[in-house]
C-alpha cells in the first residue's frame, strides 16, 4: 500500500475502512477511515495509529516511506483503539520510541495493553520538538474520552485533531476539495450528532484554545483533511456546540395498525402550517443515528408510539435510550405522542425520556384506537396551540 504526501516530508498512512457499518451502534453508511500521520523530521514521527483490524494495510503504508523499526516518536493523540489499536504492533518494530501522550493517556494505554512504554507526558501549552518542527498541545478532555489531546505544528500551521472534525466516510480522497462537498459536511454533522454531541461544552473550551493558531490543514483522524473548507467546518462547529437551532421539527414514531402514523402525519400538517423544516422519520426503516442527524439543529423533538404490552414499541425505545445518551443539554422543546388500545402507556414512558434528555415537553397527545376526523383535527389543533 503507497502512504499519501500531505505535505513536504507528511504522509497520510492509515487504513481506508470501506465496509464498517456499526461503529458502536453508529450506521456508518459511508464506512470510515483510520488516519494516521508520519513525519519524516530529525525525530521520525508516527501520528496515531489505526484500529488492529487494519494493522497490515498502515504498517505497508509506513514500510513505503521508511523501515518502521526507525521511527523514534509515537504520538498517541486518544486512546480509543480505533487509534491506539495498532500501537502494539508499531513498538514491536521499534520498542524504544517515545510515546508522547497526557496524562490520562498514559493511563488509558496501560490499562489497554499493560506496557512498559517510553512515554513524555505533555499538557496543555507544552511544546515537543521533533527536529525542523514543533508540536505543541492541547488538551481537550472528553471530546471524545478523558485522554484527547490535539496538536498544532507552527512550521506547516497543520492541526492534528484527532476525532474532532472528522467524518466517518471511506473515499481513496484524502482532502475535502477532493470530494463533494456536501458530503463531507453531511457526514462531519452526522459525526458530530453520535460522537461528540454530549461534549458540547468542552468542544467550545477545544474552539476557543484552537482559535489562537494560523490553521491551512486540519489533519482528522477520520474522512478527509480540511484545506478549503475551513472557515466552514469552523463555523459549524461553533453552531454545533453553542446549540443553534434552526426552525425544524423532527417526528420519529413507530406504528401498529396506522392510528400513530396517522397522528404523526397529523402533527407534520401542523408545523408545516407554521412554516416549520419537517423531517418525518418512521423509526422501521430509518437508523437512530440518522435521526441524532437531523435532531443537532432541530427545535422540537417530536417522538410517537402506539402501547405495546404497557410497553412502548422497541424501536422506539431503542431510539430513545441512543438519543438519551448524546442529548443536548438544553433548549429543546418536545412533543409525545401514541395510541392505546386499553391501557395508555406508551406516551408517559416517552415523556420519561424527554425528562431524562431535560427536554421542554410542551405537549402529549394520546388517542385511544382509531381517530376520527375530529379527534385528527383536535390534535392538529392542540399542536398548533403550543406553537403560537
Ligand atoms: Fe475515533 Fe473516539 O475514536
Amino acid at each position: 500500500m503507497k502512504a499519501k504526501e500531505i505535505a513536504p516530508d507528511i504522509y497520510w498512512v492509515g487504513a481506508i475502512d470501506s465496509q464498517i457499518r456499526n461503529f458502536h451502534g453508529y450506521l456508518t453508511q459511508k464506512g470510515t477511515t483510520y488516519n494516521a500521520y508520519l513525519i519524516i523530521d530529525e525525530k521520525i514521527t508516527l501520528i496515531d495509529t489505526v484500529k488492529d483490524t487494519h494493522t497490515d494495510e498502515m504498517m505497508s503504508r509506513i514500510s513505503d516511506i521508511i523501515d518502521p523499526s526507525k521511527i523514534d516518536v509515537i504520538i498517541c493523540n486518544h486512546v480509543e483503539p480505533d487509534h491506539s489499536g495498532s500501537m502494539p504492533a508499531v513498538l514491536k518494530h521499534c520498542p524504544n520510541a517515545t510515546v508522547v501522550t497526557g496524562p490520562t493517556g498514559e493511563k488509558g494505554l496501560n490499562m489497554h495493553y499493560n506496557n512498559n512504554w517510553n512515554y513524555h507526558i505533555v499538557k496543555s501549552g507544552d511544546t515537543y520538538s521533533i527536529g525542523k518542527r514543533s508540536c505543541q498541545f492541547v488538551l481537550t478532555p472528553m471530546v471524545h474520552w478523558p485522554d484527547n489531546m490535539v496538536f498544532y505544528i507552527p512550521e506547516e500551521k497543520i492541526l492534528f485533531s484527532n476525532d474532532s472534525f472528522g467524518q466517518h466516510y471511506a473515499t481513496p480522497q484524502r482532502f475535502d476539495d477532493e470530494v463533494v462537498k456536501d458530503f463531507a459536511l453531511f457526514e462531519a454533522k452526522k459525526y458530530y450528532a453520535n460522537i461528540v454531541l454530549p461534549y458540547s461544552g468542552q468542544v467550545k473550551k477545544e474552539l476557543e484554545a484552537v482559535s489562537e493558531f494560523d490553521i491551512s490543514m486540519i489533519c482528522t483522524s477520520h474522512g478527509v483533511i480540511w484545506r478549503s473548507y475551513i472557515p466552514e467546518i469552523i463555523e459549524l462547529y461553533k453552531e454545533w456546540a453553542h446549540n443553534v437551532t434552526q426552525k425544524k421539527v423532527v417526528i420519529a414514531y413507530d406504528t401498529m395498525w396506522k392510528t400513530t402514523e396517522k397522528m404523526a402525519r397529523t402533527i407534520y400538517e401542523a408545523f408545516d402550517e407554521k412554516g416549520y423544516d419537517i423531517k418525518i422519520m418512521d423509526l422501521q426503516v430509518n437508523h437512530e443515528s440518522d435521526v441524532m442527524t437531523e435532531i443537532i439543529d432541530a427545535e422540537y423533538i417530536c417522538v410517537g408510539s402506539p402501547t405495546l404490552n404497557s410497553e412502548m414499541m422497541a424501536n422506539v425505545a431503542k431510539f430513545l435510550t441512543y438519543m438519551r445518551g448524546l442529548a443536548p443539554k438544553d433548549g429543546r422543546k418536545a412533543i409525545a405522542f401514541g395510541s392505546y388500545g386499553w391501557n395508555a402507556k406508551s406516551v408517559p414512558h416517552i415523556e420519561q425520556y424527554f425528562k431524562d434528555s431535560n427536554f421542554d415537553v410542551v405537549l402529549s397527545l394520546n388517542q385511544q384506537y382509531r381517530p376520527t376526523e375530529e379527534d385528527l383535527e383536535s390534535i392538529k389543533a392542540q399542536t398548533i396551540n403550543v406553537l403560537s
